[in-house]
């Protein structure tokens, strides 16, 4: 019988003593006062205590008897390389970058930005920062200029660690151009780049700024220079990762570095039910939440091995590189999003490719990041005869809200639901007046405040937006801006946001962003980004664009450059590909854009036209135009 009723109550009845008993897990240099204790309407877990993180993901396996267990598997495909690094291994590399680090100048708490691709050297940037308690912020590789740039300008690093170049399939995305383009945009300058030359691309440097990762590496090896732990409050920031917001501007989640290590450490078994010394693999990026807490923090946290994994489900080679890579490093657990499964599912239907390999070691399969569509969850159980658990969680919380625990014991599996609550969670699904719904009814999703340790204690330096953003709606709560509900045994299932964000491939990105964008160019007088269904990556954005009267250039002209603009100021991670040019665009009387209405048409769900439309006829014109470009489906 699964346990987790019984340690869902547990949590409910005393919820200090539920996360004091889980920290027991963490090494810490000082003990807390307080389990927790809100300080100007912020929530503070482990207040009082002392601790690192790199010192609880690496030197005290070490020292526990884990030196010689492999730490990390790099593997990737798309350039042929594998390596691996024991825990002594690593702990050696990340003592040493933070010996670098150190000696140009970076100290606790100062930021330091990394910029960088799935190689093993991001994961040691990551926690030398934490090593040195300086606060990390990853930029996924994917982004553009400009969006690196308004990060730089958010965080102030004083140094930015990078590699000269990341791998697409087909394509080498050279980071150095980037780079030196955002930090001429920025207003903020770093006073450094350390670069991590890699052989498929050499970045040119620049004299005084520039300095080469594995001189200063081998410099310091060869000197024995190597940083010891520096001892941080529990509430100080170990990172700041930058996720969409409902404007262009992102919003700095703050982790911190107690309650953090706290949740994830209990995630590890109770949620995903992987014991320490287990193989433990998520395919997913650095730069993304996913990356940060189960590529490199809870796997560590643990004493997992955990897998960097440079490529693709399909096309690095084949759409059995999930398989090989399973049965090749014996991994015992994985963790992707839905679209991988989605695209390795259009490749190899009948999933013949697995039976090429011995899948003896794989016990489970965890999706997030996304709505798990019923098809591909179905086919995933099918094909891999494993456990297929679905879970919901977000930037901000860092760690699981709703999913199906295995550790604790896994309930019955409702396709399309993310399952239960997790401890720590009070969820309630509210209506517009801020009352709790009928079960079975749609609301949106909030968590009753507090928010468990491991949740973003604030943004950057923005305590104002934090509260504005994620409090305000409904005082006294969370907004998760997801909209869903919850039936009559407590399963939650998540329907929508209720903001401008979509899901691209998993990717979270905001359309208010792409429509700043697109309002920029000089010929565009108006527009809407919608995100419309996709069978492969969930949802894709397209753009309506109303052109400025006089304009008499060529519309298809004027939309290939939007795309492009999309492209340059975003990044090619935003998969923006059509631009629509319409004569005028679906309003209410009170001037609001439909989006809503469009997007329905687009998908083909059935809807009624809006009691407050200013001129029906739009929409027809709207319906015709996204026909004309297949967009209706
Ligand atoms: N650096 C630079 N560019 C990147 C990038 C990176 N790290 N990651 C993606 N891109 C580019 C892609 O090359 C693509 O460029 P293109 O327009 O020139 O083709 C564009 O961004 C869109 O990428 P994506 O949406 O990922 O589409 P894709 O066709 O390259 O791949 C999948 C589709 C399904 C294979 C891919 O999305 C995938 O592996 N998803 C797994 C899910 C995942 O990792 N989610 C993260 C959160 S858990
Ligand atoms: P991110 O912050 O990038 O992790 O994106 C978080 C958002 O992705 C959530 O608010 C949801 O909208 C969506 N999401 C994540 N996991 C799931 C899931 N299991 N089911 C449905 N939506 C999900």
């Amino acid at each position: 019988m699964s346990q987790y009723h019984a340690t869902y109550e547990a949590w409910k009845t005393d919820p200090e003593s539920f996360w004091e008993e889980a920290a027991r897990e963490i090494s810490w240099s000082k003990p807390a006062d307080k389990v927790y204790e809100a300080v100007d309407g912020l929530d503070r877990w482990f207040v009082g205590a002392e601790c690192n993180t790199c010192y609880n993901c690496l030197d005290r396996h070490v020292e526990d008897g884990r030196a010689d267990q492999l730490a990390v598997i790099y593997d990737s495909p798309i350039t042929g390389k594998k390596a691996t690094f024991t825990y002594q291994e690593l702990l050696h590399e990340v003592a040493t970058l933070a010996a670098v680090l150190k000696a140009q100048g970076v100290e606790k708490g100062d930021r330091v930005i990394c910029y960088m691709p799935m190689i093993p050297e991001a994961t040691f940037a990551m926690l030398a920062c934490a090593r040195i308690g300086a606060v990390h912020s990853v930029v996924f590789g994917g982004f553009a200029p400009k969006e690196l740039a308004t990060r730089i300008d958010d965080a102030k690093p004083k140094l930015i660690v990078t590699a000269s170049c990341g791998i697409e399939p087909g394509r080498i995305v050279e980071y150095k151009p980037l780079l030196d383009e955002a930090i001429d945009i920025s207003a903020h300058k770093p006073e450094g780049c350390i670069l991590l030359q890699r052989p498929e691309a050499e970045a040119s440097m620049i004299d005084g700024r520039d300095k080469d990762w594995a001189e200063l590496v081998s410099a310091a090896k060869a000197a024995g220079e190597t940083a010891e732990c520096v001892p941080v409050a529990a509430t100080d920031p170990l990172y700041i990762l930058y996720t969409s917001g409902t404007t262009g501007v992102p919003k700095g989640v703050v982790r911190d570095n107690g309650g953090h290590m706290v949740a994830l450490k209990w995630t590890m078994w109770n949620m995903y039910g992987v014991s320490p010394g287990d193989i433990w693999w998520t395919a997913s990026d650095v730069g993304w939440v996913v990356g940060h807490s189960y590529i490199v923090y809870a796997p560590l946290l643990h004493g997992c091995t955990t897998i960097v994994f440079e490529g693709k489900p399909v096309g690095t080679p084949d759409a059995g590189t999930f398989w090989r890579v399973i049965s090749e490093h014996g991994v015992n657990a994985l963790f992707t999003a839905p679209t991988a499964f989605r695209a390795i599912k259009k490749e190899d239907p009948k999933g013949e490719m697995i039976g090429n390999y011995d899948m003896s070691s794989f016990k489970t399969l965890f999706l997030a990041g996304e709505r798990a569509d019923p098809d591909t969850l179905q086919w995933a159980e099918e094909k891999l005869q494993v456990p297929v658990i679905d879970h919901w969680w977000q930037t901000e919380t860092g760690w699981t809200i709703a999913g199906n625990p295995v550790g604790l014991g896994v309930l019955p599996v409702k396709h399309g639901s993310s399952t239960v609550p997790m401890p720590g969670y009070h969820m309630r699904i509210l209506d517009d007046e801020g009352n709790e719904v009928k079960r079975g009814d749609i609301g949106a999703i909030c968590v009753k405040l507090p928010l468990p340790p491991g949740c973003l204690p604030t943004l950057w330096q923005d305590d104002e937006r934090f509260q504005e953003s994620y409090m305000s709606a409904f005082p006294g709560h969370y907004e998760t801006s997801d909209a869903g509900y919850m039936d009559e045994d407590g399963y939650i299932y998540i329907m929508a946001r209720t903001d401008d964000i979509i899901n691209v491939a998993g990717h979270r990105l905001s359309t208010g962003g792409m429509e700043e964008v697109l309002a920029s160019h000089p010929d565009v007088a108006e527009c809407a980004v919608l995100g419309i269904a996709d069978t492969l990556k969930g949802q894709i954005p397209a753009g309506f664009i109303v052109l400025n009267s006089g304009v008499d250039r060529a519309a298809d002209e004027i939309e290939r450059e939007c795309v492009g603009l999309v492209r340059q100021k975003i990044g090619p991670v935003a998969a923006f590909k059509t631009a629509v040019t319409v004569a005028r665009l679906p309003k209410t009387r009170s001037g609001k854009i439909l989006r809503g209405t469009m997007r329905k048409i687009a998908d083909g769900e059935d809807w009624s036209m809006p009691a407050t439309i200013d001129d029906p006829a739009i929409l027809d014109e709207i319906t015709d135009a996204m026909k004309d470009r297949g967009l209706v489906g």
